[in-house]
């Protein structure tokens, strides 16, 4: 299936994703991480504000459309199935990815603010394998070194409380119409974010069961 998974940033995404991976068997096609990989890429032919994505992303801005939707179009190309994670995040790329791709299932998981900031200021993640973790909600079994596979958790630069704060405000002027806009298609399946991640995917695993 084509899944599109929605919600503000420490919503749950990459923890959902992850385990829609492992049970459909679909790619797991995530702008944040793409941008990640390629934060020092030159993008000064475009004569933007900045000349790399990673400027954008410490400041908690969105990264300019151009490089976005490129990225997500040969992902998409290359996918036999998809959960698609951090993108549309604004009007322009909704109808861009409308253009470009049939969707059968949209996923919004609903987090308020104040846990968000609480869930993104205490999350690691694993430098080799990507497994995410919580200090507090889901802490590894030691200290700073990843469950699966050993490798060292380190904290994302855009996850300190400020700058995640600036992203849940760019998340609310820019991505809440995204999720209006499917809402009003008729086509949003609305998950409760707040529970307990097993909770979470139980719902998001009906769901996409239900319309895949
Ligand atoms: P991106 O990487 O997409 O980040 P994001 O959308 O801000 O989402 P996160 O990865 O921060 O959160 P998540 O929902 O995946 O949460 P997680 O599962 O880890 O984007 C980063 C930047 O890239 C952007 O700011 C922008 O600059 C740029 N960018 C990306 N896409 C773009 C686009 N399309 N256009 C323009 N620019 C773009 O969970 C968070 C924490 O909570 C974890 O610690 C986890 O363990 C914990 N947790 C998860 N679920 C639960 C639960 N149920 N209960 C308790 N704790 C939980
Ligand atoms: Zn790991």
């Amino acid at each position: 299936p084509n899944i599109l998974l929605l919600g503000a940033p420490g919503a749950g995404k990459g923890t959902q994703s992850r385990r829609l991976t492992e049970s459909f068997g679909v790619e797991h096609v995530t702008t944040g991480d793409a941008l990640r990989e390629n934060k020092g890429m030159d993008i000064s032919h475009l004569d933007l504000e900045y000349a790399t994505p990673g400027e954008y992303m410490d400041a908690g801005e969105l990264v300019p459309d151009p490089v976005v939707n490129e990225i997500v179009k040969t992902a998409l190309q290359e996918a036999d199935g998809y959960v698609l994670d951090g993108y549309p995040r604004n009007e322009s790329q909704t109808e861009y990815l409308d253009s470009i791709t049939d969707l059968d299932v949209v996923l919004y998981l609903d987090v308020g603010d104040e846990e968000l900031v609480r869930r993104l200021t205490g999350r690691r993640v694993c430098e080799d394998c990507g497994a995410t973790y919580h200090v507090d909600f889901d802490p590894p079994e030691e200290e700073g070194v990843c469950d699966e596979c050993g490798g060292d958790l380190y904290q994302r630069e855009d996850d300190t409380e400020e700058t995640a704060r600036e992203r849940i405000n760019v998340y609310e002027e820019n991505t809440e119409p995204v999720v209006e806009y499917f809402r009003e298609k008729g086509v949003l399946v609305e998950v409760d974010g707040e529970q307990a991640p097993d909770d979470v995917w139980a719902d998001v695993k009906d769901a996409v069961e239900a319309n895949a």
